[in-house]
């Protein structure tokens, strides 16, 4: 059967598209990390599929690849009862030169009101959200944000800490080309985290520590003192020239394997984006290991997904 309406865990949810975490404050990231709770919390009672998007029409607009986030958000507008259409630009008219602009506006026109939407180029997400009157949600842009992802992690942290606030969580790897490392540090230094970012010299923006994070080039050195590790993908397709010698050295300086691991607390939780390249960010005994909660984020990114959805849909029903 389905349920009634679920109300908003926290009221004052007052925008129309969800771009960034660097824009929002941490009573709206906490805002959406509850309503989250509180779709886990229904789904647990066997309430699963919710009315709330009835006649919604939910577009998933994908210019580059992606298994999680794609999947996720068109699961999630499912469990709202939205309508959905899945865009990936691989076969589509794109191919015969239909611009971005001009491919979105044309999903629009078939009574879309809430557009995800995933680019290769920073700021995508920020051009459409001129251009459409649907809502618009960031899947991922470019190097910028991915802040599904970022409210993801934060919330399987959430769930098996309690609360951000005193944690210390290490941001391993390729600091440089990651949108996943930069919502993880707006979302978590709002929520009270302290945040250090680990890995050569080259995929660590110099100007970083800007954002209220410490650097260090050393992960066995920062092992012992944080609660959280997540391991973020070298990015090879956005790597345009060599930024360590090998794959088996950056594998050997920073890869979270069976032996740094007994460095670490012993219940310090391994994070991971995903996909992972198993044998360099992280061995797969680790990967598949008792600290892993890899496949508790993915599961996480479904009520993430729903309850994002859900607040920008209860603003445009308000006349937001
Ligand atoms: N973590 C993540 O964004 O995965 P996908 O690229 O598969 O969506």
């Amino acid at each position: 059967m389905m349920a009634q309406p679920a109300p908003a865990a926290r009221t004052g949810w007052s925008r129309k598209h969800l771009l960034g975490l660097e824009e929002l404050s941490a009573d709206e990231i906490t805002t959406i990390l509850d309503q989250a709770a509180e779709f886990n919390r229904l789904a647990s009672k066997g309430e699963k599929k919710l009315g709330l998007m009835s006649g919604s029409v939910v577009a998933n607009l994908f210019f580059e690849p992606s298994t999680r986030t794609r999947t996720s958000f068109s699961l999630a507008a499912k469990r709202l009862s939205a309508d959905t259409i899945d865009f990936t630009a691989a076969g589509s008219s794109v191919s015969k030169g239909e611009s971005f602009i001009d491919t979105a506006r044309n999903i629009e026109a078939m009574g879309v009101s809430h557009v995800v939407v995933r680019h290769s180029s920073a700021g995508a997400p920020h051009l459409l959200s001129r251009h459409l009157k649907a809502g618009v949600l960031n899947a991922g842009d470019g190097t910028h944000e991915h802040p599904t992802q970022g409210l993801l992690d934060i919330f399987t942290i959430r769930e098996h800490r309690g609360t951000l606030s005193g944690l210390t969580v290490a941001l391993v790897g390729d600091i440089l080309h990651s949108r996943v490392a930069r919502s993880n540090i707006w979302g978590l230094k709002k929520l009270g985290a302290r945040v250090i970012v680990c890995g050569p010299s080259t995929l660590i923006p110099p100007d970083i520590t800007k954002l209220g994070v410490e650097v260090s080039y050393d992960f066995d050195e920062i092992l012992g003192q944080v609660d959280i590790v997540n391991l973020l993908r070298i990015q090879f397709e956005r790597q345009r020239s060599a930024f360590f010698p090998s794959i088996r050295e950056y594998a050997h300086f920073y890869g979270m394997n069976g032996e740094r691991l007994k460095l670490a607390k012993k219940d310090v939780l391994i994070l991971a984006p995903g996909p992972i390249n198993r044998g360099v960010e992280l061995t797969p005994d680790v990967a598949d290991g008792n600290n892993s909660v890899i496949l508790d984020q993915v599961t996480n990114g479904l009520v993430i997904r729903m309850a994002c959805l859900y607040l920008l849909e209860q603003h445009r029903r308000t006349g937001g």
